[in-house]
């Protein structure tokens, strides 16, 4: 299961890439607010930042970037896609799973931009990226089980649904916030997770771990002399 980081902040990607490795990114419009950059510096950042990793394609390291979300018209958000798109090889238009968003998925992806329908509740929605061949789905975990909805079951549900029926779409679990939701998510079959910085490095946090090595690094001393 890859790990992508859900954020626009460059010193973030950097440290998520450097330490425990990450396989893409993912922002939208409150991680480039909380980027304190206007949209296309943000955006510019971080297709740069993946050109000087040699990293620059969709394929090595996708950077999924939300269209403009007053825009409601299919054909809209094709040319938005399209637009943001020629920027940046690594870039993946991230479209609202709307009904015109699952249009302009499907157009995009018909003449090679790659897509990433978001803002996905339910499984019938994902079966409307499953269809049209979009490159990611990313149902929302935090947000559902914020609401009292049990994630785990729909990202099963959706991983169970795209196995039948041979969907290559991919599943980002989305607005993950803590390692359990990490752990459900990966139970469940999704392919990807994203998450912010902080959610991974809790993740890796154990009070045992820690009490542990208070206890070897005594017995170390204890030998060592
Ligand atoms: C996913 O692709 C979204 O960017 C993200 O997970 C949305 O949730 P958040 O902004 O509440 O974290």
């Amino acid at each position: 299961m890859k790990y992508f980081l859900d954020s626009a902040k460059l010193d973030e990607i950097e440290c998520a890439y450097s330490t425990f490795g990450i396989d893409g990114v993912t922002t939208n419009p409150r991680h480039i607010q909380a980027s304190g950059k206007p949209f296309l510096a943000a955006i510019d950042g971080i297709a740069n930042w993946a050109a000087k990793k040699s990293l620059a394609d969709w394929n090595a390291f996708p950077i999924s970037v939300e269209i403009n979300p007053h825009i409601e018209k299919a054909d809209e958000m094709v040319a938005e896609g399209k637009r943001i798109a020629a920027i940046c090889p690594n870039f993946v238009i991230k479209v609202p799973c709307t009904a015109d968003g699952v249009t302009a998925s499907r157009l995009l992806e018909v003449e090679g931009v790659r897509t990433n329908l978001t803002l996905v509740f339910s499984s019938s929605q994902a079966i409307a990226a499953g269809r049209n061949n979009a490159l990611f789905v990313s149902p929302f975990v935090g947000w559902k089980e914020a609401n009292g909805e049990d994630a785990a079951a729909y990202i099963r549900e959706i991983a169970e649904i795209y196995q039948i029926h041979g969907y290559d779409t991919e599943i980002i679990c989305a607005a993950v916030r803590t390692g359990k939701q990490i752990v459900d998510c990966a139970a469940a079959g999704a392919h990807i997770i994203t998450a912010g910085l902080q959610v991974y490095l809790d993740s890796f946090k154990h009070p045992y771990t820690r009490d542990g090595l208070e206890l070897f690094r005594d017995a170390w001393d204890n030998t060592a002399k």
